[in-house]
């Protein structure tokens, strides 16, 4: 069993709650795993009972929650073989003190912590518990034995306690947790490797407080990037000014104008295998951006732009570029204009889509265009078409520049 990360789709999870204040959060975690089309099939401690019903977890799941060793409904009556044979990875949260300790020793005194032993798939742990509880020698020893035995650790988090204490043994919030269990399903297809995006709009001042700027979200440009480090690379994106947080694992660069946004990708492309520029750049930037802000006057303005650098077109030109992929928003002739657009700009890759339809929205379909022609992909969520365009680059890559030298240190 590979243990580190499994390497197939994930779309079966046992979620296993113990009993703790954090139990609440699991009942989250169902729905925006459920929400994401995943089958969650939930088994609870006697103790977990307590915090929450499993009521709430069957509405949340639409399964029946398991509790007793003893429930005659699996079908042959030998739930704790069933139960952990039926799900990709089998994920406890919240795990307690008593449950990490008991699950070290290998007790099989109630279902839990049988399945837990009878199963085949990986086994993730988010530990809760109080700070002293986490810090103990003894609660320590078990995490190592655990370590030890190959079970994953989400967290724990340090914040605030609900003992109204602060430190290290908070439960991860449940979109952590969603974001931890991806990250690790993910095979790693880009380790070792480098990669570089640009993402979302460029600003280009007019005066201190005005300028020019798109509706660009770079909502696909942090999905894709979030995508890369899942796939195990070295992610730096170099990002204009949006409102989203930066993705686990993810050096961000933040700029506002094309010229800084191409001065930032001009540092860090040298070192870097694949570059991939999401970016809507402004085309055009202010000849003569004003110091001073500029006053209302009743006379007609004129405002003289001149045209920026194609900041990947400037890279794929480069001595030995790193492997050049671009997107294409086109609102007429789709395919065609991003054909061009990729002989022009000597792209081994471009993604096409329609302009109208993919920015600022949460879903994206997208045709890939290389020299052996066109190939589209279905509508997808962004953050699904990320990992897919992810795997599509990176196979891409591989077929090319799998055996390619390191481009030096970073
Ligand atoms: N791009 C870039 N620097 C620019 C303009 C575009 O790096 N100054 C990149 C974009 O990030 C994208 C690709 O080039 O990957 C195509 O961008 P797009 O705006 O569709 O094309 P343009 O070359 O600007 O052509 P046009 O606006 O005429 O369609």
């Amino acid at each position: 069993m590979n243990i580190l990360h499994s390497g197939h789709p994930l779309t079966r999870i046992g979620l296993g709650v113990t009993g703790g204040i954090a139990a609440y959060k699991a009942a989250e975690l169902t729905r925006l795993w459920v929400k994401r089309g995943l089958s969650v099939q939930v088994l609870m401690t006697e103790a977990a009972t307590r915090f929450v019903t499993p009521t709430t977890f069957q509405a949340l799941s639409g399964k029946p929650v398991f509790t007793d060793l003893w429930d005659a409904r699996p079908a042959n009556a030998m739930g704790h073989i069933e139960l952990g044979r039926e799900v990709d990875a089998l994920v406890v949260a919240p795990a307690s003190a008593n449950f990490l300790a008991r699950l070290a020793q290998g007790f099989t005194d109630d279902l839990l912590s049988t399945v837990c032993l009878a199963r085949e798939c990986p086994l993730l742990v988010a530990p809760a518990m109080n700070r002293q509880m986490w810090a103990n020698p003894a609660t320590q020893r078990n995490v190592a034995r655990l370590r030890d035995d190959g079970v994953v650790f989400l967290g724990p988090a340090w914040g605030d306690q609900a003992c109204g204490e602060v430190g290290e043994g908070r439960m991860l919030e449940a979109e952590e947790i969603v974001a931890a269990v991806e990250f690790w399903a993910q095979p790693k297809i880009l380790a070792g490797r480098r990669v570089l995006l640009t993402a979302g709009p460029t600003f280009e001042a007019i005066d201190p407080v005005r300028g020019i700027t798109n509706l660009s979200s770079g909502k696909m440009g942090y999905a894709l990037a979030r995508a890369a480090a899942q796939a195990g690379a070295e992610v730096t994106l170099v990002s204009g000014p949006v409102g989203l947080p930066t993705p686990a694992g993810v050096q961000r660069i933040d700029v506002r104008s094309a010229a800084d946004m191409l001065a930032a990708v001009e540092d860090v492309s040298a070192r870097s295998e694949i570059f991939i520029a999401v970016a809507a750049v402004a085309d055009y930037t202010p000849t003569a951006p004003l110091p001073e802000k500029l006053k209302k006057s009743t006379v007609a303005l004129q405002l003289e732009l001149m045209p920026t650098v194609d900041i990947l077109a400037r890279i794929a030109a480069g001595s030995n570029p790193p492997f050049c992929v671009g997107f294409a928003a086109e609102s007429e002739r789709v395919l065609e204009f991003a054909e061009a657009k990729r002989r022009r700009k000597k792209l081994p890759l471009i993604i096409a889509n329609n302009a109208r339809d993919a920015i600022g929205s949460d879903d994206n379909e997208v045709t890939l265009l290389d020299a052996a022609g066109a190939h589209a992909l279905p509508r997808l969520p962004k953050e699904a078409l990320a990992r897919r365009l992810i795997e599509e680059i990176a196979r891409r890559y591989l077929a090319v520049r799998g055996a390619a030298p390191d481009r030096g240190t970073p």
